[in-house]
């Protein structure tokens, strides 16, 4: 195999078996089919949502409850431009089905800025996401590095930068009518971000050969306040809200977004609103793709509760900056993933010794035999 084949998923997309490296523990694999679609988030048209008198109050409703169930529910009638978004959808298949040495003239490996990865960027983790991911840091617009910017296929430059100044303007709309529903000027949420970040994130979900298996994503809460994902209509993204025990897979609807609260969401509101516990599952039928836009604050934005209701306690015990939130959830992360790790192979030891034991206890009973003969 050429070296940069073996650095994407396409070579290991045609194995009959799974590579180890992809391989979850029982606990982390799918439960729930991938097809096996769930109506319970609920879908929201934002038709008349400027119509302070119309029907802007019956919306906010809808998504307020959302947001307390789930932290998730889908927009249909946003505003943004289905040929827009078809585009978008077409240049990024386009992407991924370029040959592996094209993509890694983008590869992002080494804590580059933006471009092409292979399953995910965090270090320390043992198992592997088959997802392959192309990165766009958006804004602050005058942070953009446009050599970072994969420029094939031809027009995904600009293409990008349009959906990405589209996304953030719909972001801003559902921002101020969660400010709203808090009890805050409709500026509240934003001004708690300072300034706002975002990053466009388009996942490509090979066909898997064993699906059941692995994620394309593991389970996750993402960091940041609200994320903007588009999906096809293959299904994959799961949620749930009863720490794993149950997952339900989030039914894909046509020119819809699905919105996602992150933990940042989570802390302003006291925990109000749930920080949307997720994951990706593949299949080995089609190849899925999705592009997911997270609107975060800047890293030095605090993060702490806006608005603490009576007789609640803050979920937080002091103030602290975005960025400062983000390491301890990534460390947090790796220490589990260290503590998991370590588990496996004191578990693994654990029967080696047992084995030896037996071995042992074999060897004793042979040994013992002849003197047992003797007695006999
Ligand atoms: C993400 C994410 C889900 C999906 O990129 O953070 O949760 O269905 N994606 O691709
Ligand atoms: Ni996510």
């Amino acid at each position: 195999m050429a070296p940069a084949a073996a650095k994407t998923l396409t070579y290991l997309a045609q194995q009959k078996t799974l590579e180890s490296s992809f391989v979850r523990d029982e606990e982390e694999r799918p439960k729930v089919a991938y097809n096996e679609f769930s109506d319970e988030i609920p879908v929201i048209s934002l038709a008349g949502i400027d119509e302070v008198d119309g029907r802007r109050r019956e919306i906010c409703e809808k998504i307020v409850e959302a947001c307390e169930n789930w932290g998730i529910f889908q927009v249909v009638d946003h505003g943004v431009d289905q040929q827009l978004v078809a585009e978008m959808t077409r240049l990024a298949k386009e992407f991924f089905a370029l040959p592996p040495d094209e993509k890694l003239r983008f590869d992002m490996s080494g804590a580059k800025k933006g471009g092409f990865i292979v399953s995910s960027h965090l270090q320390g983790e043992s198992v592997q996401d088959w997802r392959e991911i192309v990165i766009y840091f958006s804004y602050p617009k005058r942070e953009r590095d446009y050599s970072r910017w994969p420029h094939k296929p031809e027009g995904w430059r600009w293409a990008t930068e349009e959906y990405s100044e589209k996304l953030m303007g719909l972001a801003g709309k559902l921002m101020e009518v969660l400010s709203e529903a808090m009890g805050l000027e409709k500026e509240g949420l934003s001004k708690a971000c300072v300034d706002m970040d975002q990053k466009v994130v388009v996942n490509y979900y090979p066909k898997c050969p064993q699906p059941d298996l692995t994620l394309g994503l593991k389970r996750h809460t993402d960091p940041g306040t609200i994320t903007l994902l588009l999906q096809d209509q293959v299904g994959g993204l799961q949620a749930t809200r009863d720490n794993g025990k149950t997952w339900i897979t989030v039914q894909p609807v046509e020119a819809a977004f699905v919105v996602n609260l992150g933990d940042h969401a989570h802390y302003l509101t006291n925990g109000r609103f749930k920080n949307a516990d997720h994951q990706a599952v593949v299949n080995s039928n089609h190849s899925r793709l999705s592009i997911a836009t997270f609107q975060n604050p800047a890293p030095n934005a605090t993060v702490y509760p806006l608005k603490i209701r009576e007789g609640e306690k803050p979920v937080m015990e002091e103030p602290i900056t975005f960025a400062e939130m983000y390491r301890r959830k990534m460390s947090k992360d790796l220490e589990i993933a260290r503590m998991k790790k370590l588990a496996k192979e004191n578990h693994l030891q654990d029967l080696e010794n047992e084995k030896h034991l037996q071995e042992l206890d074999q060897k004793a009973k042979l040994e013992a035999k002849p003197l047992k003969e003797i007695l006999a």
